[in-house]
């Protein structure tokens, strides 16, 4: 089967890029940093980055490249056999499994924007908006809706491919993405109280730095920059042999920081100017859907073409982030399926999102129908949040760093990183080094921590 790749390096950076920024960046990075140490946390973060996040990234890129193949047949072929070719079909799984659970999300922002464009939360008091939300997530009906356009604009997407497809969609919701940020951003920091909210965000508090922080800040890298799920192996499969990997690999990892600490700046401003506590405004969910919507009709004016606009946009935002993440997971499994069973992108795009039809639909219910469906005491959303984010995503990242470091063929890995020699690698030995002792040790303390070992010494 002829495949498809990027046409351009802008266009396959801006792909990566919008894998990696994705919710994460939003609704946990700003609270997280606000809350562990301000600068503290991000000098710990980028660090994380650095170390860990970056080699294994450079290494999926490389796998990806290399072998021109979907993440499954990818591993395959580079461990000639051996049983670490379960390592990309785990990858595949992890990929197809969050995004099951993602797209519940990504329709809720639909309908978010949707609220906002329509002025519905004007004049609406404070203690109501949790009500709002638990009944909207909790009806069987419109989230479903939204569920199914939101996966409906996945489909045309990827089934359009990889150039028509996901590069050109990626050429206009990045940019998008970028101006809406630095929209809101501007926005926000012309608001009474942003100083604050600045500071909040940014003053360095080394008080604050424990082990739990440090493993906060790891996890925190890694979900966020979409390792191990399979998503970067995959578009690098898509990257031609010109593609300079450690030099991509920065650019994502710098536009996605950056975007994490925009996004801070846009949500700590309106806080602070309506007088609320920051550490009352929860995290994830809780934190968007419930709070945000609340601060910025009283921080812009209830009602006002301000907050509509500023709310509207901030959706729009959220919404365009977590759609090009979900291309990104879907199109991991679109490949695999395609070219592991012989079938046409198509057809392997329309099996992909059948199945994420009937788990996605299945975990949206389990706000509303389908909560007394309980797995460990989690509805079956959690299970897929949790069975993804703390076990498969940290095991397989140390898996990937280990197999990079410790089996993948030393010459056959220089040679890729440099373009077959055009490149200069200075860099190359504290890239196996840290993909040899300092990712698995590191991304092993993260799993154990994940998984509750450490509370049990609290
Ligand atoms: N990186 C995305 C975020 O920050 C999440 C994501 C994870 C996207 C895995 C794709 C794959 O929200």
């Amino acid at each position: 089967m002829e495949r498809e790749n990027f046409g351009s390096k802008i266009g396959a950076v801006l792909a990566a890029a919008g894998s990696a920024v994705g919710l994460g960046n939003v609704w946990r990075f700003p609270i997280e940093t606000g809350q562990n140490g301000g600068a503290a946390f991000i000098i710990i973060y980028v660090l994380c980055i650095l170390l860990l996040g970056l080699p294994i990234m450079i290494s999926e890129f490389l796998i990806g490249r290399y072998t021109h193949a979907n993440t499954a047949g990818a591993y395959r072929i580079v461990s000639n056999g051996s049983p670490w070719k379960w390592v990309g079909r785990m990858g595949v799984f992890t990929g197809w499994f969050i995004l099951c659970y993602y797209v519940v999300v990504g329709a809720w922002t639909m309908h978010y924007t949707f609220l906002s464009v329509t002025n519905a939360f004007y004049e609406v008091p404070a203690q109501e908006y949790e009500g709002i939300f638990d009944r909207f997530v909790a009806n069987p009906w419109v989230p479903t809706l939204w569920l199914f356009l939101f996966i409906g604009v996945i489909h045309y997407v990827i089934t359009r491919g990889v150039q028509s497809g996901i590069e050109r969609s990626a050429k206009v919701m990045m940019p998008t993405l970028f101006v809406l940020t630095i929209f809101l951003a501007i926005c926000s920091i012309m608001l009474p109280g942003a100083k604050q909210g600045i500071e909040f965000l940014l003053r360095p508090d080394w008080s604050k730095v424990d082990s739990t922080t440090i493993l906060d800040a790891m996890g925190q890298a890694f979900y966020s920059l979409s390792l191990a799920m399979g998503c970067l192996c995959t578009y690098a499969s898509y990257f031609d042999k010109k593609t300079p990997l450690a030099k991509s690999a920065v650019n994502v990892a710098v536009i996605d920081t950056l975007i994490a600490i925009m996004a801070g700046f846009i949500i700590f401003p309106s806080v602070f100017n309506i007088g609320m506590n920051p550490n009352e405004v929860g995290a994830g969910a809780g934190l968007t859907f419930v709070s945000l919507p609340n601060v910025f009709q009283q921080a812009l004016g209830d009602g006002s073409f301000l907050a509509v606009i500023f709310s509207t946009a901030f959706y729009f935002l959220l919404f365009v982030a977590a759609l090009t993440s979900a291309i990104s997971l879907h199109e991991v499994a679109t490949a695999y399926v395609a070219e592991e069973f012989g079938f046409t992108r198509k057809k392997g795009a329309t099996i992909v999102t059948l199945v994420v039809l009937v788990l996605g639909t299945l975990c949206s219910l389990s706000f509303g129908p389908l909560s007394g469906v309980t797995l460990f005491g989690r509805n079956i959303f959690s299970l897929f949040d949790d069975l993804s984010g703390r076990i498969l995503l940290p095991l397989g990242g140390m898996l990937i760093s280990i197999f990079a470091g410790w089996v993948l063929d030393r010459k056959l890995y220089r040679n890729e990183l440099s373009n077959a020699g055009d490149l200069c690698t200075p860099y190359f030995k504290l890239l196996i080094f840290s993909l040899r002792y300092i990712a698995p040790l590191a991304i092993g303390l993260v799993f154990l921590d994940q998984v509750g070992v450490f509370e049990v010494f609290k």
